[in-house]
């Protein structure tokens, strides 16, 4: 295992700009950050997993350093697969910290070997959620600024075709 690979786990339906950010600010702390999707089969998703690889790619304007994949089962299983002993996962806001609170002692518990790191997007990010923004574009309301050009388009493009 590596102290310097860190995967960063989450759905990414779509990838917005406080997702961008993190995935950059991790990048320049460890060698190697691994973006990984869950392949949640419980839910339907506005994009497919391969959709949300190829947009978080395109948003991204340089890949050193950061690979992107999805996962199934868990996270604490998957990231031992890549010899990563760190997950990075963004907090926003207090109301982030229960959730993100459980599932980090969980994953310690499961296993001890992982740790996690928070790390806090741009406080103008803050507020930003993947939900929030399928419900404002499914509204036709204004998104932009706050996900990637390319997340901005396909989901215009997705949400017209419904
Ligand atoms: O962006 P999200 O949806 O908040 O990400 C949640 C995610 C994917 C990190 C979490 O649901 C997860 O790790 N699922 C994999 C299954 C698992 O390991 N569950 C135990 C977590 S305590």
């Amino acid at each position: 295992m590596s102290d310097k690979i860190a995967v960063y786990p989450g759905s990414f339906d779509p990838v917005t700009n406080g997702h961008i950010d993190i995935i950059k600010r991790s990048s320049r702390i460890f060698s190697k950050v691994i973006v990984a999707i869950l392949n949640n089969y419980e839910k339907v998703p506005l994009f497919t997993v391969e959709e949300r690889i190829d947009l978080i790619r395109k948003a991204l304007c340089t890949d050193k350093g950061i690979e992107i994949t999805s996962f199934d089962g868990l996270l604490v299983d998957f990231a031992a697969s890549v010899k990563a002993r760190i997950i990075v996962r963004g907090l926003r806001e207090v109301s982030d910290f229960e959730y993100e609170f459980q599932m980090a002692l969980m994953n310690r518990r499961l296993n001890e070997s992982i740790e996690t790191v928070f790390m806090m997007p741009k406080a103008e990010y803050s507020y930003l959620s993947s939900s929030v923004i399928r419900e404002i574009a499914s509204l036709n309301g204004n998104i932009k600024g706050l996900v990637p050009e390319n997340v901005r388009e396909a989901l215009l493009k997705t949400l017209n075709q419904k």
